[in-house]
C-alpha cells in the first residue's frame, strides 16, 4: 500500500515539475522576447540622444517609453552610473548588475536576467514542489548596449516588474498540489477498494483452514468471483467435505464394530451368569450352555478378523501375493468344503467349469471372495434350494458367478450390500450370524484384484452374484 503511494507520488511529482518547468519556460521566453525588442527598438533612439549629451530630451524619451513598456528605464554611462533614470531617482548611483557588467566588460550587445528583490519565504506546500519563494518581488533586467560608431558609450537598462507572471506560476503550483493531494486520495480509496476485493476472500479461506486446523471439518467457504480464487475456494469444499464423511463414517465404523462386539459378548455373558448361579444345574444343559458360549467366541473370532481384514485393506498394509494358479480348483475347493454345510440343509449346488482359468493372482484372498460369496448363498437360501456356480472366461477376464433360488434382495439394498455391517434384514442377520462384512471384504480383495462385483437379483426370485477378474498370467 505505502510502496504503491509511493510510486504514485514519486510519478505525479515528476510530471509535475517537468510541467511547472515547461509552462514556467514559456512565460519567459515570451516576456523576454517582448522586453529585449522593446529595450533594443528604444536603444537605437536613445543613443545619439546620450551620445550628444541632450539630457532633456533623453528624460521625457524615458518617462515616456517606461509609460509604454511599463516599467523603468535608466541609461548608464560605461562605468555602470546611472545617467538618467524615468523614476529620477537614482542618478548618480552606480548599478551593480551582472546584466550591466556583460555589457561593459563582456562586450554582449543584448543581455537578460531574473532577480529577487526581497520578501518572505511563502509558507505553502507548493514551496516543496519547487523552491520558488511566492511572496517575493520579482523583477526582470533587460541591458541593451547604447553605440555610437560601433563603440559603446553606455548601457540602457530596463527594469520590468514579472511580479504578474510569478504569480501565475505560483497559482499553477497552488493547483498542481490540489491535483495531487486529490489524486492521492482517489488513487488510495482506488487501492483499498481493490485490496479488500483480493484479500477478502483470501481472509475467509485462511480462517476456514484454521477453523479446519482445530477439528471443525464441518466449515465451507463461500464460493464467489471468478478465476483462481473460486477454484481454490472450490477445492477446498470439495476437500472438507471429503474429510467430514471420511470423519463420519470412521466414527460410525468404531460405533458400528463395537456393537456388533457386544453381542456375542452381552450373550456369553447371560449364559455364564445362569452357570454361577445355578451349581445343581443338569450337565446336559450345562454342556449346551457351554457350547454356546463357544459358538459366540468362534463367532467372534470371526468378526475380529473380519475387522483385521478391513483395517489391514483400509490402511493399504495388506498386499498381493501373486502367484500362479487355476481359478476353477479354487471354486471347486470352496464347494466341496462348504458342500458340508450344504447337504444338512438339503441343497443342492450344481458346479458348471467353462475353463480353468488360470490366472496370476492372491490365491489366499480370492478363495476369501469365493467362500464369501456361497457362504451367503448356501446361509440365504431357505432348505433344499438350489445354487449354480459357474466359471467362464471371456477374453482377458475371468467371470464367477453364483446363483440361488433364495429370497433376493429388495432394490433399495441392493446399492448397499457391498457397505460395512450392512444386512437387508437386521434381526435375520443377526439369527444367521451374519455381521455385514462379508461382501464389503469381497468388494475390496476385488477391487484389489483390478477386477468388479456386482449382484442382480428380484425379490423372491433369488440372487445372481457375478465376479469379473482379470486372468493377469505371469
Ligand atoms: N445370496 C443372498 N441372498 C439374499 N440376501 C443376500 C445374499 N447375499 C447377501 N445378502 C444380503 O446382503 C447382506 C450383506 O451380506 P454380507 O455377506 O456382507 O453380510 P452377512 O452375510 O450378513 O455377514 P457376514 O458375511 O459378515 O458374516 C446380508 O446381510 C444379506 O441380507
Ligand atoms: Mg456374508
Amino acid at each position: 500500500m505505502l510502496a504503491f503511494l509511493l510510486v504514485v507520488g514519486v510519478s505525479y511529482y515528476a510530471v509535475a515539475t517537468s510541467l511547472i518547468g515547461l509552462v514556467g519556460d514559456y512565460l519567459f521566453t515570451d516576456r523576454r522576447a517582448q522586453d529585449q525588442t522593446g529595450a533594443e527598438k528604444l536603444a537605437v533612439e536613445v543613443a545619439p540622444l546620450y551620445a550628444d549629451a541632450r539630457m532633456e530630451q533623453l528624460q521625457s524619451l524615458l518617462i515616456k517609453a517606461g509609460g509604454e513598456l511599463g516599467g523603468r528605464l535608466m541609461v548608464l554611462d560605461g562605468s555602470g552610473k546611472v545617467q538618467a533614470d524615468s523614476y529620477s531617482q537614482l542618478n548618480g548611483t552606480r548599478v551593480e548588475l551582472p546584466e550591466v557588467a556583460s555589457i561593459l566588460l563582456d562586450g554582449k550587445t543584448v543581455d537578460y536576467g531574473v532577480h529577487q528583490l526581497g520578501g518572505r519565504r511563502s509558507l505553502s506546500v507548493l514551496s516543496l514542489l519547487t523552491p520558488l519563494d511566492t511572496g517575493a518581488e520579482w523583477a526582470g533586467y533587460c541591458t541593451v548596449a547604447l553605440t555610437e560608431q560601433g563603440k559603446t558609450i553606455g548601457v540602457l537598462l530596463f527594469s520590468s516588474p514579472i511580479q504578474d507572471m510569478m504569480q501565475r506560476l505560483v497559482s499553477l503550483q497552488n493547483r498542481m498540489a490540489l491535483y495531487f493531494v486529490a489524486a492521492a486520495v482517489v488513487a488510495m480509496a482506488i487501492a483499498l477498494v481493490i485490496s479488500r476485493v483480493i484479500t477478502k476472500p483470501i481472509a475467509t479461506l485462511t480462517r476456514g483452514i484454521q477453523r479446519m486446523g482445530r477439528g471443525d471439518l464441518s466449515v465451507r467457504v463461500p464460493v464467489k468471483g471468478s478465476g483462481e480464487l473460486r477454484k481454490l475456494s472450490e477445492t477446498f469444499n470439495v476437500m472438507s467435505q471429503k474429510l467430514e464423511l471420511l470423519d463420519k463414517s470412521r466414527n460410525q465404523f468404531v460405533s458400528n464394530a463395537s456393537h456388533e462386539l457386544k453381542t456375542p459378548l452381552a450373550t456369553m455373558k447371560i449364559l455364564l451368569e445362569n452357570i454361577i448361579y445355578q451349581p445343581d444345574m443338569d450337565t446336559d444343559v450345562r454342556t449346551d450352555f457351554l457350547s454356546d458360549i463357544n459358538r459366540e467366541i468362534n463367532r467372534l473370532n470371526l468378526i475380529i478378523s473380519d475387522l483385521l481384514t478391513l483395517v489391514s485393506m483400509d490402511s493399504k498394509t495388506m498386499r498381493l501375493n501373486r502367484e500362479t494358479f487355476k481359478f476353477a480348483d479354487v471354486i471347486a475347493d470352496v464347494v466341496h468344503r462348504l458342500s458340508v454345510v450344504a447337504e444338512k440343509r438339503r441343497q443342492e449346488i450344481k458346479l458348471q467349469i467353462g475353463d480353468s482359468c488360470e490366472m496370476y493372482a492372491d490365491c489366499a484372498k480370492l478363495t476369501q471372495v469365493v467362500t464369501n460369496i456361497l457362504d451367503n448363498a448356501i446361509k440365504y437360501t431357505p432348505e433344499g434350494g438350489l445354487i449354480r456356480v459357474r466359471l467362464i472366461r471371456s477374453g482377458r477376464d475371468a467371470i464367477l458367478s453364483v446363483a440361488d433360488n433364495g429370497p433376493g434382495i429388495p432394490k433399495d439394498d441392493q446399492p448397499h450390500i457391498f457397505d460395512r455391517f450392512y444386512r437387508v434384514d437386521k434381526a435375520r442377520g443377526r439369527d444367521t450370524g451374519g455381521t455385514g462384512l462379508g461382501l464389503s471384504i469381497v468388494n475390496q480383495l476385488v477391487l484389489m484384484h483390478g477386477g468388479t462385483v456386482s449382484v442382480q437379483s428380484e425379490e423372491g426370485h433369488g440372487s445372481t452374484f457375478t465376479v469379473e477378474l482379470p486372468i493377469h498370467q505371469g
